[in-house]
C-alpha cells in the first residue's frame, strides 16, 4: 500500500520521500521516479532523522505481521513519531484495521497498541481503519493453490478494499485542513461484502485454475472476530474498486 501512497502523491505534484530498510535499487520496478529514498529502521531509529528532515506530514505504512517485527510494531510507530516531532512534521496519518480493538489475536493487540501510541502524540494524527485489503485474500489463496487446494474459512465473510483506495484516504487525511480534534479515526470498507468462498470462485475462475476449495474451521481469537463480522463495515462502502476490478488489473500490469 506504500507504494500506492508514494505513486498516488507524486502524481498529485507533492515532495515525496520514502523510508524502509531496503529501499528499492535504482532499476527496481517498484522504484518511482522523483521520489526520494531513504534507508531507515523503526526499530532502531536509524536512519529516521535523516528521511524526514523537512517533512510536513508522515504516512506510516509500516506492517509487522509476526514475531519479533509485530512485538515492535508499536514501539517502533513510536519512534517514528518522536523522531517526525523532532523533524517538526505537522501530522502523521496512520492506516489500521477495523474494529483491531475488539480482538484478543496477537496481531489485531499490536494494532490496536499502534493506535494508541498516535492517540498520545503531540502531533496531529488521523488513524484510517480498513477492512482487509484484496491483496490479502489472493495471498491466502496462493499459499494453499500450490497444492492445488484454495483454503477458505468456515463462516467467514470479507469487504475486502484496494490498497490504491485506502491510499487515496490516506492521502486525502494528510492534505485535509487541521481540525479542532488533534487526534481523529476515520474508518472505510471494501465496495461489497462476499462469503470467503465466493472470493475464491472469483479469484479461480480469473486466473482459470481448477484447485479444489476447501473450507477450514479457523480457531481462535481471529477465527472468533471473523464469525462475528467484526471485520465489516457495511456502513461504509467507500472503496470503488470490486475484488475482481482489482484482479482483472493485476493481471493486466503482470
Ligand atoms: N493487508 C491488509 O489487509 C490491511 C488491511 C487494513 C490495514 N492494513 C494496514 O496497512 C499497513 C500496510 O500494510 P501492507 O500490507 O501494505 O504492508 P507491507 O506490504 O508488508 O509493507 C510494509 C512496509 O513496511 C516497511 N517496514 C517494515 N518494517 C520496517 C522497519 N522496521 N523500518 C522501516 N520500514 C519497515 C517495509 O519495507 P522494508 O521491508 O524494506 O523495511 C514495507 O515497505 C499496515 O499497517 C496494515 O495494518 C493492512
Amino acid at each position: 500500500m506504500g507504494r500506492e501512497v508514494v505513486r498516488l502523491a507524486l502524481d498529485a505534484g507533492l515532495d515525496v520521500t520514502v523510508l524502509s530498510r531496503r529501499p528499492p535499487s535504482g532499476t527496481s520496478q517498484s522504484r518511482h521516479d522523483g521520489a526520494r529514498y531513504f534507508q531507515a529502521d523503526v526499530t532502531t531509529g536509524t536512519g529516521l532523522a535523516e528521511a524526514l528532515r523537512g517533512a510536513d506530514v508522515v504516512i506510516d505504512c509500516l506492517e509487522g505481521r509476526s514475531g519479533k517485527a509485530r512485538r515492535n510494531f508499536a514501539d517502533g510507530g513510536a519512534r517514528l513519531l518522536a523522531a517526525a516531532a523532532a523533524a517538526d512534521v505537522r501530522r502523521a496519518v496512520l492506516p489500521s484495521i477495523i474494529n483491531c480493538d475488539q480482538s484478543g489475536a496477537a496481531f489485531y493487540v499490536s494494532k490496536a497498541d499502534k493506535e494508541r501510541v498516535y492517540a498520545r502524540s503531540p502531533l496531529e494524527t488521523v488513524v484510517v481503519r480498513a477492512t482487509q485489503f484484496h491483496s490479502l485474500m489472493t495471498e491466502v489463496f496462493e499459499a494453499g493453490a500450490k497444492i492445488r487446494l484454495i483454503p477458505v474459512f468456515k463462516g467467514a465473510r470479507f469487504q475486502t478494499i484496494s490498497p490504491t483506495d485506502v491510499a487515496s484516504v490516506l492521502l486525502d487525511e494528510a492534505l485535509g485542513e487541521s481540525s479542532p480534534e488533534r487526534h481523529r479515526v476515520r474508518t472505510i470498507g471494501g465496495p461489497e461484502i462476499r462469503t470467503m468462498r465466493e472470493l475464491a470462485e472469483v479469484w479461480r475462475n480469473s486466473l482459470g485454475l481448477r484447485g479444489r476449495i476447501i473450507e477450514l474451521p479457523l480457531p481462535g481469537a481471529m477465527g472468533k472476530f471473523l464469525r462475528n463480522g467484526l471485520n465489516l463495515i457495511p456502513e461504509q462502502r467507500l472503496g470503488t474498486e470490486t475484488f475482481e476490478a482489482w484482479l482483472a488489473k493485476r493481471e493486466e500490469s503482470l
